[in-house]
């Protein structure tokens, strides 16, 4: 970039800093003789790799930051060290510019995957045999859509580390082995070829709470026995374990995996009460499930499969869901862009519109995990790292008379 330029760009990192909005405004304009406004999301490498939102931020100015949402600074750029204009708002308990950063992450992301839907379905016309709804790049694993320096692979369509991986497709991680091994606590985990954590027990309480909430009378708080439970993604069957305490009448569990197949049946699974475990990937049993006896619960929880494939599990949800139980419940695993407060957000208000539009209302309960230095220990990568964990509930919108 000319030295003209970078300097504009400085010029406009120190007028946000300091509030001059009517300078923002004159350096962003083209000038008469031709001149190119300053670039709202150019990134300074000599100080941390801030853009002009993050000078806006940190100077708590609210009326800057929406000039620059509208004039192309990227509310999701992180810095050197990791963190969004956003997380700064944050942590300068700047509510308002909190929000305004959240509103702006939701309504482009929602843009986003509405064009990345669209086109998805254009390339799958086009060639209808490519299997373009799961074969995406450049997502992260556990259905954590955020890159190695955090930035979500919906937002910005970038190739990231992770994509050379197993995890980044899931094909080929149905494809790869998978290991069942004990960590350093005993405790089993399950693993991908590349060392990414599919399921391990730090989740034990996350699954079961989701069972507790997904299986109890709402008033009364008394168990639910004899229900028509759907579980998607075995791993180690931890929320098996905690549906089975609830006796459902039937329990169908779908695992894409060869080895977590095998996993289930040396457990026994194949015999329990009421189990009927498929081995297929749950975008080619929707059919078989959807023909037969619908369900009063449905669980959520794959690997390698990042939002879009979720939101495209929504929309199968209210053909599942047995429309005679108005107490009919889904839930998923919301581990997405755990290990940014922010972004965590954005997907928590993002799936929660997402299911709104299925006809699901949802609501949230928060759990505080218990992870210690030994969960990540021999890892790839963390995909959680915040205090609190949303499980959502969702249920049918009840038509008012
Ligand atoms: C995180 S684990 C599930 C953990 C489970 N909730 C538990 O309590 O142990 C994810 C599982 O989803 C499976 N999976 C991945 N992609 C799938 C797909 N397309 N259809 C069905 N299962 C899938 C993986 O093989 C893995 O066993």
């Amino acid at each position: 970039m000319p030295e003209e330029r970078i300097a504009r760009n400085i010029a406009l990192h120190i007028a946000a800093g300091d509030g001059n909005i009517t300078k923002c405004e004159t350096l962003l304009n083209d000038d008469e003789d031709g001149t190119n406004g300053a670039d709202a999301w150019w990134e300074d490498e000599s100080h941390l790799r801030w853009n002009a939102l993050h000078f806006a931020v940190s100077g708590g100015h609210s009326d800057i930051v929406k000039l620059l949402l509208r004039r192309g600074g990227i509310w999701n750029a992180i810095d050197e060290l990791g963190f969004t204009p956003a997380d700064y708002a944050w942590s300068l308990n700047n509510d308002e510019i909190y929000w305004i950063l959240f509103e702006e992450g939701v309504r482009q992301t929602l843009v986003l995957n509405l064009l990345d839907r669209k086109a998805l379905a254009q390339s799958a016309s086009r060639d209808p045999g490519a299997n373009g709804a799961t074969a995406k790049d450049g997502e992260g694993e556990k259905g954590v859509q955020v890159g190695e320096n955090g930035e979500s692979s919906t937002l910005k369509l970038q190739v990231t580390e992770s994509s050379g991986e197993v995890s980044a497709q899931n094909d080929r991680f149905l494809e790869s082995r998978l290991t069942f091994v004990k960590d350093g606590e005993g405790k089993m985990r399950c693993m991908d070829k590349d060392g990414g954590l599919v399921m391990a027990a730090w989740e034990t309480d996350v699954m079961q709470k989701t069972a507790t909430l997904l299986c109890t009378d709402q008033q009364t708080g008394q168990p639910i026995t004899g229900l028509k439970i759907l579980n998607v993604g075995f791993g180690l069957g931890i929320v098996d374990e905690f549906f089975q305490q609830y006796k459902p009448s039937k329990h169908v569990i779908v695992e894409a995996h060869p080895d977590a197949i095998a996993f289930a049946r040396q457990n026994g699974w194949h015999e329990k009460p009421g189990v009927e475990l498929i081995h297929a990937k749950w975008e080619d049993a929707l059919d078989q499930l959807a023909n037969g006896e619908l369900f009063d619960v449905i669980y959520w929880d794959t690997y390698a499969q990042g939002y879009g494939e979720l939101r495209d599990f929504f929309e199968e949800v209210p053909y599942l869901l047995d429309e005679s139980n108005p107490n009919a419940r889904f839930s998923f695993f919301h581990g997405l862009a755990g290990t940014n407060r922010f972004l965590y957000d954005i997907y928590t208000r993002v799936s929660e519109l997402d299911l709104r539009e299925m006809g699901l209302d949802t609501q949230w309960y928060d759990i505080r995990p218990s992870t210690t230095s030994e969960t990540w220990n021999g890892i790839l990568r963390k995909y959680w790292d915040l205090d609190v964990l949303r499980i959502p509930i969702s249920k049918r919108i009840q038509d008012v008379e």
